[in-house]
């Protein structure tokens, strides 16, 4: 396995990878935004999909705003990936860290279990999720790891067509970060049938 891969074994057959790259370039059936409500496009993550996407991304965000409103943070809409190799890209909204005390660790993992449920929904293998409200939204790194990791790892031992769930992690830090809080869940016995490959 190359350097710097984590590779968690999710039985049966599924497997969580963290590796540090630029999600616009993931060969994954679909990609994850973490966009704002508005999905009308913004800095980070959500600047570079748009980008990299070109307008078509755009243009289905605004219909689906327009028939159902702002997207409420922790749900997930799919559109398309446009001119990025993902086929689809699914836009859900993160909380803004607040200190915890506003149920930011519950709406954190509903990102991650909707996410998986809608590429469940629309047959996909592989979907690559960026470190949701990490960045502009201010979630503490090592409290998002734990719960994004445990949401992804529960989520997909229920699940029939998604087997791959990537964290494409944009620097060296977050994805140190990932992998450690990857090692703390296979020690704490929380998730018992799980096992941990990797090469750094
Ligand atoms: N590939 C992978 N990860 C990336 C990329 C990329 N191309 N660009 C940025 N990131 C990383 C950031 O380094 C951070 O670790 O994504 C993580 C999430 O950061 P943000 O993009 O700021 O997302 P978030 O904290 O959820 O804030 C969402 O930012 O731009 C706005 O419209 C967006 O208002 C929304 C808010």
């Amino acid at each position: 396995m190359p350097k710097n891969i984590v590779r968690v074994v999710v039985p049966p057959g599924k497997t969580v990878l963290l590796l540090r790259g630029d999600i616009t370039l993931a060969k994954t059936d679909a990609i994850v935004n973490a966009a704002n409500s508005s999905l009308m496009g913004g800095g980070g993550v959500d600047g570079a999909i748009h980008r990299a996407g070109g307008p078509a991304i755009l243009e289905e965000c605004r219909k689906i705003c327009g028939a159902q409103g702002p997207l409420p943070t922790e749900k997930a809409v799919a559109t398309t990936g446009g001119k990025l190799v993902a086929r689809h890209v699914i836009h859900t909204v993160g909380p803004v860290w607040n200190g915890g005390q506003r149920d930011e660790a519950e709406l954190l993992q509903s990102c991650y279990r909707e996410s998986l449920l809608l590429a469940e929904k629309l047959n996909l293998t592989s979907v690559a999720f960026p470190s949701i409200s990490t960045g502009a939204f201010g979630y503490p790194v090592e409290k998002a790891a734990v719960v994004a990791l445990s949401a992804v790892i529960e989520t997909l031992a229920q699940l029939n067509s998604v087997s791959q769930a990537h964290f494409v992690l944009f620097d060296q830090f977050t994805l140190g970060v990932y992998s450690q809080a990857a090692r703390e869940l296979l020690s704490s016995g929380r998730f018992p049938s799980i096992g941990i490959d990797s090469n750094d």
